[in-house]
């Protein structure tokens, strides 16, 4: 029997990271629409602010919010906290179980630091902490107070974060991190704050009390950042597939584009909600997706290594292949950190080299970020054979 329990191990993790986080980030999105769609009720209610009538499969609703809170407290309160924990721990795991356990591969990346496991981990935690830090004091500055300033402010700080994270990292592990310092803060919003004042709210009600109106706005604050960041997490998470973003040596500048093209999609449907339609967003939110993309259309071509005159044949491009992939680009590797055949991807034959020779040059030739672990022994003059040899195979390049 052939398991790789990494590999499956990896893959539990994933899945129900993922399942957990469609229920967090459909809540979350709900209840900013909600919130944006209330109505002023048309017969008052002692302590009601708004309401809303929706139908959806098949039944009416009728939501009601109470500002602060109601005359009384229902026996039945329902909280919403466990998508966003269970978010949080199922990522943290597939962080440590991918990037610091397969540091080696995934994050240190030797060409820009010359990184031994325990400090890559080390910057990797304290990149994380000290942006909650960070963030949770602007928040509780006057700073929190104005949306706009905020935002502004907390962009160039994670703008810093990711500029200096990409100079010690792999492009990947930058990247990764960047998405996880923003889902952790979005998590510890709902752990250290939004949930705390929660509690003490309804304590204030069983008390007989009048709950601080200050502890709604906080936790309503936070609860309006998390609907802004969700979407530039959410990019973040599937840019590590293509590695025309991470691998490239101005990642953070693609890392950005992305990041505010999905925040103008999000500002966009939060206005719409109340009542305001701004195509303009939405236009923003495509130039900010294309100029992305020409940037890195661009920056790729100044990249790629330019290929030789001289004519390389099949055999020295297999030499090369064979010292700098197979290791690892097997059924049988001989470095077994990865499982079989990463990436689906076996390099050890003439058909299988030739099969997967435009992907080879993208990974290798343009994008750099293989072979993994930014492995320094290979050349750029071997980088410049291989892509040489897969132009003249190919007959025009990739
Ligand atoms: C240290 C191990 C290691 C070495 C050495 C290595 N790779 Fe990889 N490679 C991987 C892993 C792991 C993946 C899967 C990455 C992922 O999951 O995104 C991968 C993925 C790939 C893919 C598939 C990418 C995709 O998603 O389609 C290609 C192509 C590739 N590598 C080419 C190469 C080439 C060419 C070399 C040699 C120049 C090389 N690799 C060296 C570990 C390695």
């Amino acid at each position: 029997m052939d398991i790789d329990f990494v590999s499956w191990l990896n893959l539990a993790l994933r899945w129900v990271h993922v399942l957990v986080g469609i229920s967090w980030i459909g809540t979350s999105f709900y209840f900013v629409w909600l919130d944006n769609n209330l109505r002023a009720a048309a017969t008052a209610k002692e302590g009601v602010s708004g309401e809303l009538w929706a139908v959806h499969g098949g039944g009416f609703y009728h939501n009601q919010k109470y500002m602060v809170a109601p005359p009384e407290l229902p026996e039945d309160l329902h909280w919403f906290k466990w998508e966003a924990y269970f978010t949080w721990i199922t990522g943290f795991l597939l962080l440590s179980l991918m990037y610091y356990y397969g540091a080696d591969a995934f994050l240190i990346d030797k060409s820009k630091a010359d990184l031994s496991q325990w400090q890559a981990i080390g910057i990797g935690l304290g990149a994380l902490a000290g942006s909650w830090l960070i963030y949770d004091a602007m928040c509780r500055s006057g700073m929190g107070n104005d949306n706009k300033i905020f935002g502004v402010m907390w962009s160039i700080v994670m703008l810093g974060v990711a500029i200096w994270l990409s100079s010690v990292f792999s492009g990947r592990g930058a990247f990764i991190h960047v998405g996880a310092i923003l889902g952790t803060v979005m998590a510890a919003n709902v752990f250290f704050v939004i949930i705390p004042n929660q509690r003490k709210v309804v304590a204030a009600l069983k008390a007989g009390d009048t709950p601080d109106p200050a502890l709604g706005k906080a936790a309503k604050q936070r609860s309006l950042h998390n609907n802004y960041m969700t979407l530039p997490v959410v990019f973040i998470m599937i840019s590590n597939h293509y590695p025309m973003t991470f691998g490239n040596e101005f990642g953070w500048v693609i890392l950005a584009g992305l990041s505010l093209s999905g925040w103008y999609f999000r500002h966009f449907l939060n206005r719409r909600n109340i009542g305001k339609v701004e195509y303009h967003l939405l236009v923003l939110g495509f130039a900010a997706f294309l100029g992305t993309m020409m940037f890195a259309g661009v920056s790729q071509s100044r990249q790629r290594l330019a290929p030789l005159d001289e004519e390389i044949s099949f055999v020295e491009a297999r030499g090369i292949v064979q010292t700098h992939c197979v290791t690892c680009h097997a059924f049988n590797p001989a470095n077994r950190d990865h499982g079989p055949i990463p990436g689906g991807v076996s390099l050890e034959s003439e058909r299988l080299i030739k099969q997967h020779a435009a992907k080879i040059y993208e990974q290798a030739v343009v994008t750099r970020v293989m072979p993994m672990g930014g492995e320094i022994l290979i050349t750029d003059e071997e980088r410049q054979k291989l892509g040489t040899w897969i132009i003249q195979h190919l007959g025009k390049e990739p």
